[in-house]
C-alpha cells in the first residue's frame, strides 16, 4: 500500500513543527526559561482538540450510519411486503429515487384494497401505476389513469403495464404541460382536454409534474380536477416533506374545505379527503 501526502499534509507536517519552532523562539526571547512550557503545553492542547474532535465525529457517523440502515431496512421490508401481497407476473420496475419510495406504494396500495375506487387518477406514471393496477385487480373492479407528461417516459410505463398484463386495470395517458388558468395565475399542468374520465374520482395520485417545473409544481392538480372528484375523494401527494408539498397540502386543505394528514414515510406524504360539494371561488 502506497502512503503519498498530498501538498497540503506536507505544508502540515513540516510547517506545524517550523511555526512551532519559531513560536518557542519568540517566547524564549520574551520570557526566558518559562517559555520552555510553550511547545508542550501547545502540543498537548492540540492532541485533546483531535482526540475530542475524532470521537465526536465518529460519533456522528455511528448515528448517521444506525439512521441510515433503520431507514434501509423499512424501504426493503416494504417492498419485500408489498412484492409478496401483489405477487407479480414479472418483478417490479424500480422504486426509490424518481419513482415512489416502497413505503409510499404500500400505503398506496393498501389504501386502494381499504377503499376500493372505481376510478384512481394519477398525476405522473411508473412503478405507481402497476402497484395501483395490481391492487385493483385483486379488487376486480375499478380503473387507474395515469397521466404522464414526457412521452417517452409515458411509453416505458406502457410496456410495464403490457408486460404485467394489467391492460385492463391502467390507461396511461401522454398529456403534455401546458399552461392554464389556476386560481386566476398561469400555471403549467398536464394537458386533459382530449381525456376522457369515465367515472368520478375517487382516489388522486399526486406525484408529478417534477418539481423543476415550476414553483408550487403540483398545486395545480385539485384545482383542475376539482370538478371532476365524488362525493368522497381521497387524494395522496408524495414528497409530503418538500415545503412546496407542505404548502400545496394545505392551500388544498383550506381552499377545498379537505382534511388533510401527514405520512410518517420516507420522503413524507399527505392523505387529504374532500367530501362532496362544489369547491368554492378561489381568489387569485
Ligand atoms: C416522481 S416521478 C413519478 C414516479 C412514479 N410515481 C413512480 O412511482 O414511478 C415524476 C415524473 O418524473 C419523470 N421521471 C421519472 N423517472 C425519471 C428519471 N429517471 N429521470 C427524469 N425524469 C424522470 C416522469 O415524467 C414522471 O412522471
Amino acid at each position: 500500500m502506497s502512503f503519498k501526502l498530498t501538498t497540503k499534509q506536507k505544508a502540515l507536517v513540516f510547517g506545524v513543527p517550523v511555526g512551532v519552532l519559531l513560536v518557542s523562539m519568540v517566547a524564549y526571547g520574551v520570557w526566558g526559561n518559562a517559555a520552555l512550557l510553550v511547545p508542550p503545553v501547545g502540543i498537548g492542547a492540540f492532541l485533546a482538540y483531535l482526540i475530542v474532535e475524532t470521537r465526536h465525529y465518529n460519533l456522528g457517523l455511528f448515528v448517521r450510519q444506525t439512521t441510515e440502515s433503520r431507514d434501509h431496512y423499512r424501504q426493503v421490508e416494504a417492498i419485500l411486503g408489498l412484492t409478496w401481497a401483489i405477487d407479480p407476473s414479472v418483478p417490479l420496475p424500480p422504486s426509490r429515487g424518481w419513482a415512489a419510495s416502497p413505503d409510499l406504494l404500500r400505503e398506496v396500495y393498501r389504501n386502494v384494497l381499504e377503499e376500493p375506487p372505481t376510478l384512481v387518477v394519477e398525476a405522473s406514471s411508473g412503478t405507481s401505476t402497476l402497484v395501483i393496477a395490481y391492487a385493483l385487480h385483486r379488487l376486480g373492479k375499478g380503473h387507474v389513469i395515469a397521466l404522464e407528461h414526457d412521452a417517452s417516459y409515458a411509453e416505458r410505463t406502457r410496456n410495464h403495464v403490457i408486460r404485467h398484463g394489467l391492460e385492463g386495470w391502467a390507461t396511461v395517458v401522454h398529456a403534455p404541460l401546458v399552461m392554464q388558468q389556476v386560481d386566476g395565475k398561469q400555471m403549467q399542468w398536464y394537458d386533459i382536454r382530449g381525456v376522457e374520465f369515465p367515472a368520478p374520482i375517487d382516489l388522486l395520485v399526486v406525484d408529478g409534474p417534477p418539481d423543476t417545473v415550476q414553483p408550487m409544481a403540483r398545486y395545480p392538480a385539485v384545482p383542475l380536477l376539482r370538478s371532476r372528484f365524488g362525493q368522497s375523494t381521497r387524494v395522496i401527494l408524495d414528497d409530503g416533506s418538500r415545503e412546496d408539498e407542505r404548502r400545496t397540502a394545505e392551500r388544498w386543505a383550506e381552499h377545498f374545505h379537505g382534511t388533510k394528514e401527514f405520512l410518517q414515510l420516507e420522503k413524507g406524504a399527505w392523505l387529504l379527503r374532500f367530501g362532496s360539494g362544489r369547491s368554492p371561488e378561489v381568489k387569485p
